[in-house]
């Protein structure tokens, strides 16, 4: 297995190859790209750790040699939020940036599954499919949303409110990934009840966890550290999946039946060849109920927006 972090010279890009080269299964090859110089250096640095995970650095214009042979392309390159934006204040940037990585990747690796986690990720992702699309090599089972920030925050602050031990936890985040878009299933968490205070509470808090962090950081950037363990978490169940393990299931953000959205973040089962299954999200509550109906708007047009871009 090859696995490339795009943007990895970057605050995630960095806290991911770290996670990647100390958790992915032995034998994987780890390549690492990024615009900025120092990449080599970061790929050289990580190599003085000693596990049998090898690992190369690339950088300057061209992501061909990170990408060559790749099973795995993990998106993070791009622009982070500064206090005040919100993520489709990224778009700008962010989507010229997605749509050439999805053109290079197209030519140079056309079968690996590609988690993007560059914002705003609602459409980001719609821009990559259509890229795909355009080059003719898109399989929906292989493109990926990375949501999984979302999840593990979710275990935390449930954890953090009840008093569990949070890697016991296991809540369900379906939807997208920006505000409303959010919706954390807690009504599904076992072994925890929560009044409605609480779940109008936590579901904010929730939906802009990102925010607290960009605001704590006052400038400086926003979730790079529990992203990387976010990304590093769903790049390895994918990998493993991919080898032949069964039952992996993480929530991403795929392009599913379309009963919601074209492209919705639920659970998945993941397989040889990336999405096996779309599973069933099962029952919400009547407040999940409205919430994804109150959603659904914002979703659809921020898909929109990266169909527009792409045509
Ligand atoms: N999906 C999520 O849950 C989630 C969470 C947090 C942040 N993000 C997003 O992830 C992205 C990266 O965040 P960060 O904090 O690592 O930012 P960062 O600025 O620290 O790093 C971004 C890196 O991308 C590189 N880059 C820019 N253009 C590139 C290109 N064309 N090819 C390769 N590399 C390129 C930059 O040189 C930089 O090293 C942002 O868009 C941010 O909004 C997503």
């Amino acid at each position: 297995m090859k696995v490339s972090v795009i943007g990895a010279a970057g605050g995630i890009g960095q806290a991911l190859a770290l996670l990647l080269k100390n958790n992915l299964p032995a034998g994987t090859d780890l390549a690492l790209y990024d615009i900025a110089p120092v990449t080599p250096g970061v790929a050289a640095d990580l190599s003085h750790i000693p596990t049998n995970v090898s690992i190369k650095g690339f950088s300057g214009e061209d992501p061909t040699p990170a990408l060559e042979g790749a099973d795995v392309v993990l998106i993070s390159a791009g622009v982070a939020r500064k206090p005040g934006m919100d993520r489709s204040d990224l778009f700008n940037i962010n989507a010229g940036i997605v749509k050439s990585l999805a053109e290079k990747i197209a030519k140079v690796c056309p079968t690996a599954c590609i988690g993007i986690i560059t914002n705003p990720v609602n459409t980001t992702v719609a821009i990559a499919a259509d890229v795909l699309k355009k080059e003719g090599v898109y399989d929906k089972r292989k493109l990926f949303g990375v949501t999984t920030l979302d999840l593990i925050r979710s275990e935390a602050f449930v954890a953090e409110l009840k008093g569990k031990d949070p890697l016991t936890m296991d809540v369900p985040v379906i939807g997208g990934h920006s505000g409303v878009t959010i919706l954390p299933l807690l009504s599904q968490v076992e072994g925890v009840e929560f009044s409605h205070e609480e779940v109008v509470a936590l579901t904010d808090r929730i939906q802009n966890a990102g925010t607290e962090v960009v605001e704590a950081k006052a400038g400086g950037g926003s979730a790079t550290l529990s992203m990387g363990q976010a990304a590093c978490r769903f790049g390895i169940s994918l990998v493993k999946a991919l080898q032949g393990e069964s039952n992996v299931v993480e929530c991403a953000y795929v392009e599913g039946n379309g009963k919601h959205a074209r492209f919705f973040a639920q659970p998945v089962l993941l397989g040889k060849d990336g999405v096996e299954q779309i599973l069933d999200y099962g029952p919400l509550s009547e407040f999940e109920k409205s919430a994804l109906d109150g959603m659904l708007e914002t979703l659809v047009g921020d898909i929109k927006i990266g169909e527009e871009f792409v045509k």
